[in-house]
C-alpha cells in the first residue's frame, strides 16, 4: 500500500497530502466511499455542511475501524447559518453551525475547519474568525483555515495578531494551476489544497501530453495528475464513488515524474477555472 507523504502544517500538525473528497456524494453512498477509501488506505477525508453527507462520512469512518486519531477528517462552514458575519452573532452562529457538523459527524474534534466560501461583499471576517480562533485554542479544530480565498480576502485574515490560516483549498488542476496563489501562500505561510483535483474527470484525463506521460510510467493520467499534484508540495483530495478508482486514485507513490514529465503535464494549463470565480460570487 501506498505511504503517502505529509505536509506540516504552519501549527505543526501533519496533514496526508493525498485524502478522499466527497462533494456529490449522496449521504446514503457515502459511508460505502468512505469505507472503501479508508481501507485502500486513505487518512484523510474532506467533507462539508454544505454537501449534507457529514452523518454518512462519520458512519464510514467507524465501520472502518481505523482508530479516530489516525484519520485526518476536514469539514467546512457554509454561509447560511452566518448570514450576518458583523457583529456576535457572526461568532456565535459559527460555534452553533460547528457544533452541529461534530453532531452529524459524529466526533468531538475535527482535523481542519475550514470557512468554505469568501464573501468579500458582507463585510469583514473578524467575528467568524475569532470562533475559528477559539475553535483552534480549545483543540476542538486541530487547526483552521479557510477555501476559495483570494489574496484579497486572506489579507483580512493576515493583519496583526490573527490566526494565519493553516490551509486554503481552492480550485486546482493542470487547467488551471494557481501559481501566483501558491506563491502568495508559500510566503504566509498557507498550504495548498487542490479541490477537484482531476478537473472532475472530464476532458483533462483525456488530453494526449498525459496520455504520453502516463505511458512512459505504466500508469493512468488521474495518477499522473495526483503525482504532479504532490511533487508540486500541494495536497490533493479527489472524489470517486468507483472502487477501482478509488484504488488507482491511492497509488500514487513509487514512481517519479521528471522535470520533462511535470513540464508536459503543466503544458495543458488553460488559465480557465472549472468552478465559479470565488471574487464577487455571492451563494446567498
Ligand atoms: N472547497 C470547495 O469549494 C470545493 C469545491 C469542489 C470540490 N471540493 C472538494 O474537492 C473534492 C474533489 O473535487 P471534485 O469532486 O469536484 O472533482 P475531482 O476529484 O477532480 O473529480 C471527481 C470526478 O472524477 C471522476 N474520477 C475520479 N477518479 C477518476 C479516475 N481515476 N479516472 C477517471 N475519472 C475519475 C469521478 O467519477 P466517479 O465518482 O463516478 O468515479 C468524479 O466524477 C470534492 O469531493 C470536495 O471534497 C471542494
Amino acid at each position: 500500500m501506498s505511504t503517502i507523504p505529509s505536509i506540516t502544517l504552519n501549527n505543526g500538525l501533519a496533514m496526508p497530502q493525498l485524502g478522499f473528497g466527497v462533494w456529490q456524494v449522496a449521504d446514503d453512498e457515502a459511508a460505502t466511499a468512505v469505507r472503501t477509501a479508508i481501507e485502500s488506505g486513505y487518512r484523510s477525508i474532506d467533507t462539508a455542511a454544505v454537501y449534507e453527507n457529514e452523518v454518512g462520512t462519520g458512519r464510514g469512518i467507524r465501520e472502518a475501524g481505523v482508530p479516530r486519531e489516525e484519520l485526518f477528517l476536514t469539514t467546512k462552514l457554509w454561509n447560511s447559518g452566518t448570514k450576518d458575519w458583523s457583529g456576535t452573532s457572526g461568532r456565535d452562529a459559527v460555534l452553533r453551525e460547528f457544533d452541529a457538523s461534530l453532531e452529524r459527524l459524529g466526533t468531538d474534534y475535527v482535523d481542519l475547519y475550514l470557512i468554505h466560501w469568501p464573501r468579500p461583499m458582507h463585510g469583514s471576517y473578524g467575528n467568524i474568525w475569532q470562533a475559528f480562533e477559539e475553535l483552534a485554542a480549545d483543540g476542538r479544530a486541530k487547526a483552521v483555515g479557510v477555501s476559495n480565498f483570494g489574496p484579497a480576502e486572506l489579507g483580512h485574515l493576515l493583519g496583526a495578531g490573527s490566526l494565519v490560516p493553516a490551509v486554503n483549498q481552492v480550485e486546482l488542476h493542470p487547467y488551471f494551476p494557481q501559481q501566483e496563489l501558491r506563491a502568495f501562500h508559500a510566503e504566509h505561510g498557507v498550504a495548498t489544497e487542490a479541490w477537484s483535483p482531476l478537473g472532475q474527470g472530464k476532458e483533462l484525463l483525456g488530453e494526449p501530453a498525459l496520455a504520453k506521460v502516463a505511458a512512459k510510467h505504466g500508469r493512468t493520467p488521474a495518477q499522473v495528475v495526483l503525482r504532479w499534484h504532490l511533487q508540486s508540495g500541494v495536497i490533493a483530495i479527489p472524489k470517486s464513488v468507483t472502487p477501482s478508482r478509488i484504488r488507482e486514485n491511492f497509488e500514487v507513490t513509487g514512481f517519479e515524474l521528471d522535470a520533462e514529465d511535470m513540464a508536459a503535464v503543466a503544458s495543458v494549463a488553460t488559465g480557465r477555472r472549472i468552478g465559479p470565480d470565488p471574487t464577487g460570487f455571492d451563494w446567498n
